[in-house]
C-alpha cells in the first residue's frame, strides 16, 4: 500500500487529465520514467450505477502501478460507495478526490472546485470515503474559488477530515488557466498542514520543477500539460532534481518510436477507433521539434497503417528499423 509520508522524495507524478491520462498514456509515461500516476477523473454517480464505460475508464494495466484513481461528485454517500466499488473491483493504490475542477458542468453540480466553498461537505466526503476504503485518500484542489488565500484554511479542513496528501494547482477557480501558477502561495499552505503536498501548475521543465519545489517547499511536483507528447519529462525532472544532470530531449527517432508504441496501445485498447482517438495526443509529440511539419497529417490518421506510412517517410531518412514487436496490454479488468 502506498504511504505518502515515506515515499522517496521528491515525488514526480502525472496529473489527472480527463480524456488524456488514460491507460495507454499512463503506460507510456511509466515506460519513460514516471513513478506515479493520477488517472483521469471518473464520475462517482456513474460508478455507482455501474456504467460500463465509466468502469472501463478505471481499469488499468498492472505495470502502471502505483496508480491513484480520481473521482468527482458532491454526495458523501455516493462518493464513498463509488470509492468502495473501485477499490473492490480494481485495487488501485489510492483514491483522489477532485476538489479543483473549474469546468461549468462540474461546479454547477456542486462538484470539483465548488467544494472549496463548502468545507463541511468537503470534509464529509473525505470522512465518508475514508470509512469506506482501506487505501489512502488524497485531495486535489486549487488556491481558492475567487480568493487565492482560501487554500490556507482549506488545507486544514482536508487534513482534519483524514486525507493523507494534498495536491494544489496554484490558481483559483475563477482564474481558470489564466495568469501564472502561484507556487509561493502553495508554500504558505504547506506551512499550515502536516500532510505531504504536491505543487502543481505550469511545471514543464526540470528547472521549473526545481524552482516550484524551492518556492513551495512541497514534497513533489504534479505534471499535467508538460507531459503531453513528452513522457520523458518525468525522468528528466527526477534526474535533474536528484543528480543535477538532465538527460535532455529525446532524439527524433525516439519520439517516432514512442508515437508508434502509444498508437499500438491505443489501437488495442480502443478498437476499432483507437487511432482516431489518438489524434488529440499526436500533435503534442511533434510540437516545437523538427517533426512539426507532420502535424497536419497526424491529425488525420485513421488506422495504424496510416500512422506508420506517415512516420516511415520520416524515419527512412534516419535509416532506422522500427520496432516490429507489438506491445501487449495486461489490463486489470476488475473482479465481480
Ligand atoms: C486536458 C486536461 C484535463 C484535465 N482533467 C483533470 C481531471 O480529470 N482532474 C483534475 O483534478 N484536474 C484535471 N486537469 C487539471 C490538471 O490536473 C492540472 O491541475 C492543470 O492542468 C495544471 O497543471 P499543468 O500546468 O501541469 O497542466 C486537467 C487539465 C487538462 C489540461
Amino acid at each position: 500500500m502506498i504511504d505518502w509520508k515515506t515515499l522517496p522524495r521528491p515525488i514526480v507524478a502525472l496529473a489527472p487529465m480527463a480524456d488524456m491520462s488514460d491507460l495507454p498514456f499512463c503506460l507510456i509515461c511509466k515506460e519513460k520514467g514516471a513513478s506515479l500516476m493520477f488517472r483521469e477523473m471518473v464520475s462517482s454517480e456513474a460508478v455507482v450505477r455501474l456504467n460500463p464505460k465509466t468502469l472501463e475508464m478505471a481499469q488499468f494495466d498492472e505495470r502502471e502501478r502505483p496508480v491513484i484513481q480520481q473521482i468527482f461528485g458532491s454526495d458523501p454517500h455516493v462518493m464513498a460507495e463509488a470509492a468502495r466499488i473501485i477499490e473492490e473491483k480494481f485495487h488501485p493504490d489510492g483514491i483522489d478526490i477532485n476538489m479543483g475542477c473549474p469546468v461549468y458542468n462540474i461546479v454547477s453540480n456542486f462538484n470539483g472546485a465548488f467544494l472549496i466553498k463548502e468545507p463541511e461537505r468537503a470534509s464529509g466526503i473525505i470522512r465518508a470515503i475514508r470509512a469506506a476504503v482501506s487505501i489512502p485518500v488524497s485531495v486535489k484542489t486549487r488556491l481558492g474559488w475567487s480568493k487565492d488565500t482560501d487554500v490556507l484554511e482549506f488545507v486544514k479542513v482536508i487534513e482534519n477530515a483524514g486525507a493523507s496528501l494534498i495536491s494544489v494547482h496554484g490558481r483559483t477557480k475563477e482564474q481558470g488557466y489564466r495568469g501564472v501558477a502561484n507556487w509561493d502561495r502553495i508554500g504558505e499552505a504547506r506551512q499550515r498542514t502536516t500532510l505531504p503536498v504536491l505543487v502543481n501548475g505550469d511545471i514543464s521543465t526540470p528547472e521549473h520543477a526545481k524552482e516550484a519545489l524551492a518556492r513551495s517547499g512541497a514534497d513533489g511536483v504534479l505534471i499535467g500539460r508538460g507531459s503531453l507528447g513528452n513522457p520523458w519529462i518525468f525522468r528528466r525532472m527526477e534526474d535533474w532534481l536528484l543528480t543535477g544532470h538532465d538527460p535532455g530531449e529525446p532524439s527524433l527517432d525516439e519520439r517516432i518510436e514512442t508515437m508508434r508504441r502509444h498508437a499500438r496501445y491505443h489501437a488495442t485498447r480502443y478498437a476499432p477507433n483507437g487511432i482516431i482517438k489518438l489524434r488529440k495526443h499526436l500533435p503534442w509529440y511533434v510540437k516545437g521539434t523538427a517533426l512539426k511539419h507532420l502535424k497536419e497529417g497526424l491529425v488525420r490518421v485513421t488506422t495504424p497503417e496510416d500512422l506508420d506510412r506517415l512516420l516511415d517517410v520520416r524515419q527512412e531518412a534516419f535509416g532506422v528499423d522500427r520496432d516490429p514487436v507489438l506491445p501487449h496490454l495486461e489490463v486489470h479488468m476488475g473482479s465481480g
